[in-house]
């Protein structure tokens, strides 16, 4: 019997939750279940998922950063399917293939002066790894210094490097060497890079959890004084790299030139598992010049053709439109509406982002009967008033966002880059809706906590 992708969805569509209880995660379904986002959806183009039902959502999720520029892209579907009928000698292995040096050559284009050397990898968190692996052998130092909040991904190293106790807990022992500091405070850095055993320091320029923002001047300095002691600088930018924060890097917004850059999400459009770790030459041959040394870390799928072909084609789009003009201009507008919604909900306590890397967040309300449901709400779990106003904007808006990290009330927005003038004023007015609702105690979204709070007191 031939094979048929379309006919296995057709009949099965139905069994996507009970396949993952069974066989996946069952905790992770029930989740879905429980706040409301248990769809199924048929369809994605763009902005836009659409279900079973032919009912259409505003996904601000955009695969946690993977689909900057929309989903089903054309140019890169087009590419991939190329890909595919080239019958391209892919995996080759013991050759140097041609499309990882073209993706090599254009992503050096697009870095700060002096770094030219590329190593590819799968995963954000393999790409950090190999970072932090190449800076140990390039300074023959043991430790790595990252920052409170920090994410860097959830293997073994870099769960390491992760600044909150949540992902860490229960996995313990973590790598040795690695010690936390805390974002703007320069003299507790200094303190540890005066040590003279630091290989590297690892930031993301702007950090997806929590979307906190260094002070102008935080970044600038730390970069020094890795220079002034020998450190390695490392900008983390596997999410808010690729054009989210309306600057190809991140990193731009303050004039950094790190040692090593790291990207992955939206690197291949969306389509395909691909990372990878940008540094100087200089670096790269401290690990991997002498020959027999020369494949001293690697990946089996690093360079793999499919990925590659898929990053060409995605840098090509980000040009061609546009989207890093248009995130910084579409974010300018978005903030400039949740500005406005600050003004009149006092339950905001700030509003903060860059380009479309955006944070909301929340603090108690004054009002006193409001203030009851809050308290009883983050008594049962911390970050369940944000919780709920996701499931609102979910149930009444069909609009998917995200808490921005374990425990905290910050409503995170990641919509694709590719978001205009109508996406910015159907988020702005949902928001208004949802709040308005979430300032009476007796409003629909308050209506949500009563099960989540069951669900949050039998944990
Ligand atoms: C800044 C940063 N680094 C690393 C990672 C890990 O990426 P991955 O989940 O692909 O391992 C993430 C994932 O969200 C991230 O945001």
């Amino acid at each position: 019997m031939a094979f048929s992708l379309a006919q296995l969805i057709a009949q099965r569509q139905h069994e996507q939750y009970p396949l993952h209880e069974r066989y996946i995660n069952p905790s992770f379904a029930r989740v879905q279940g429980i706040i409301g986002f248990d769809k199924i959806y048929a369809r994605g183009q763009g902005a836009y998922l659409w279900d079973i039902e032919g009912n259409r959502y505003l996904d601000l999720l955009a695969g946690y950063s993977v689909l900057n520029l929309g989903r089903s892209h054309p140019t890169v579907k087009q590419a991939l399917q190329e890909m595919l009928s080239l019958d391209r000698p892919n995996l080759v292995k013991m050759d140097c293939p041609l499309l990882a040096g073209l993706l090599a050559e254009e992503l050096v284009k697009r870095m700060p002066p002096g770094l030219d050397a590329v190593f590819f990898a799968n995963s954000g968190a393999d790409a950090v790894d190999a970072a932090l692996k190449f800076a140990r052998a390039a300074t023959k130092r043991p430790r790595v210094l990252y920052l409170d909040h920090a994410f860097h991904g959830l293997t073994l190293g870099t769960l390491s490097a992760n600044g909150g106790a949540a992902f860490q807990e229960g996995f313990g022992p973590l790598m040795p060497g690695f010690d936390m500091v805390s974002m703007n405070d320069l003299q507790s850095l200094e303190g540890e890079l005066r040590k003279g055993d630091v290989a590297a320091f690892i930031v993301e320029p702007i950090q997806g959890k929590g979307v906190h923002i260094p002070t102008d001047d935080y970044l600038p300095e730390a970069q020094r004084l890795c220079r002034k002691y020998g450190t390695l600088f490392v900008c983390d930018e596997v999410q808010v790299g690729m054009g989210r924060t309306g600057r190809f890097l991140a990193c731009e917004h303050w004039g950094l030139e790190p040692d090593f850059v790291t990207l992955s999400k939206s690197l291949s459009g969306g389509y395909v598992p691909v990372s990878v770790v940008i540094t100087r030459r200089s670096i790269h041959d401290r690990i991997f010049k002498p020959l027999d040394r020369c494949q001293v870390h690697s990946t089996t799928f690093g360079q793999n053709e499919l990925a590659m072909a898929a990053g060409l084609a995605a840098l090509q789009v980000i040009e061609e439109e546009k989207l890093i003009e248009n995130a910084a201009m579409m974010g300018e507008k978005l903030l400039k509406g949740l500005f406005a919604l600050k003004e009149r909900y006092e339950q905001i306590i700030d509003v903060r982002g860059k380009g479309l890397m955006i944070g909301i967040e929340f603090g108690p309300p004054r009002s006193l009967r409001l203030k009851a449901a809050w308290i009883a709400a983050e008594a049962a779990q911390k970050g369940l008033f944000t919780q709920l106003l996701v499931m609102a904007l979910m149930r009444d808006h069909r609009i998917l966002t995200q808490v921005g990290g374990p425990s905290v009330n910050i409503l995170k927005l990641l919509p694709p880059l590719i978001i205009g003038d109508e996406e910015v004023e159907m988020i702005v007015t949902a928001l208004d809706a949802v709040l308005a609702e979430a300032a009476q105690v007796r409003g629909r979204v308050w209506s949500l906590s009563g099960q989540l709070i069951k669900h949050a007191l039998a944990r």
